[in-house]
């Protein structure tokens, strides 16, 4: 035999030397789940491992991430259900907590890299990304909310404010927003190709934000189309997106691949609650081995052509490398 693929196999040492992909704490942003007030933690029930902090609490747990080389952070708030209205009007007064607390953050780490999150379900009451009326989600209506909510954050000094909507024209909306206020390095990373995904239910238990009525499914993508996303990655790359990202990851790992041969944008993919949920739940019951399955995941989704991933399991990642000495 000419080829025998196994002797790039024989070692530990001939197999690094022939790994193809790497995933470096780099290439990590943490989601942190953010609550009013001080002095408080609370882990998230169905994502073991994964708490929602109070400023104090968020502060301490950023600098122990950004000691172990993880250093973007994107933030996302728990927000009362009083505070909730249709219009999500919490979203942009300057004194709300959230917004407060980013430029807190900021403040104590101007090296760490800060993202927002730009929708109106956490602050609304009908727990949908959009103004709802007779039922329906409105699209243009709801681009004025998103333009207030993008320049309250990026008034605290963010780095990079990050569209989850899925409403149409966002994208070229918010740019021209940040523009016209001299925010025109604030960056936006485009939740390009968001997917209707069962996988996102541990995070709305996170922050409560579970829509009222009905589904997403006329604003977030149909999880049976492929070419549909690069509808959504050429108006993103055309409307001025920074950065083009696939939501959720493993599941979707064509369409990363499919952006990434694409466009020559950075493309993130956000491995999210409920991917996390699954490999924590099937390890607590020794169904797997979760320690590998986390590795295994993050190089695949790495290797479909993420640049970027988003996961909760960035500082767990961060802790295994640091005793590996990566
Ligand atoms: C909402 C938003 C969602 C996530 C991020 N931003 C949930 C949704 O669209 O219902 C999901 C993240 C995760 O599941 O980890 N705009």
């Amino acid at each position: 035999m000419l080829r025998r693929p196994r002797r790039n196999r024989n070692s530990p040492t001939i197999r690094n030397l022939t790994q193809e992909t790497l995933v470096t704490t780099r290439d990590l942003v943490f989601p942190l789940f953010l609550l009013e007030g001080s002095g408080n933690r609370s882990e998230v029930s169905s994502m073991p491992g994964i708490f929602r902090f109070s400023l104090d609490q968020m502060l301490t747990e950023i600098e122990q991430c950004m000691s172990l080389g993880v250093k973007s952070f994107d933030i996302f708030p728990v927000v009362e259900e009083s505070y909730k209205d249709k219009m999500a009007t919490n979203s942009y007064q300057k004194d709300f907590f959230y917004l407060k607390s980013l430029a807190a953050i900021k403040k104590e780490f101007p090296e760490a890299h800060i993202i927002t999150d730009v929708a109106m379900d956490p602050y609304s009451v009908d727990g949908h990304d959009g103004i709802v009326q007779d039922g329906k989600i409105l699209n243009d209506e709801t681009l004025e909310v998103l333009g207030k909510m993008a320049l309250a954050q990026a008034e605290t000094g963010v780095d990079m404010i990050g569209p989850s909507d899925m409403m149409d024209g966002r994208v070229a909306y918010l740019r021209k927003v940040l523009d016209e206020n001299g925010f025109t390095e604030v960056g936006i990373m485009s939740y390009t190709a968001k997917y209707a995904s069962a996988f996102y239910g541990p995070f709305r238990d996170a922050l409560d934000s579970a829509p009222k009525f009905g589904d997403k499914k006329t604003y977030q993508m149909n999880p049976a189309n492929r070419r549909e996303a690069l509808i959504e990655g050429q108006l993103d790359f055309e409307e001025g997106a920074d950065v083009l990202m696939v939501k959720p990851a493993l599941a979707y790992l064509d369409i990363i691949s499919d952006l990434k041969e694409t466009y020559p944008l950075p493309i993130a993919a956000y491995n999210v609650s409920g991917e996390y949920a699954m490999i924590k739940a099937a390890g607590e019951r020794g169904w797997l081995d979760p320690k590998r399955s986390m590795e295994e995941s993050l190089t695949a989704i790495k290797r479909a052509g993420a640049d970027i991933i988003l996961t909760y399991f960035a500082k767990e990642y961060a802790l295994i490398l640091k005793n590996r000495q990566i």
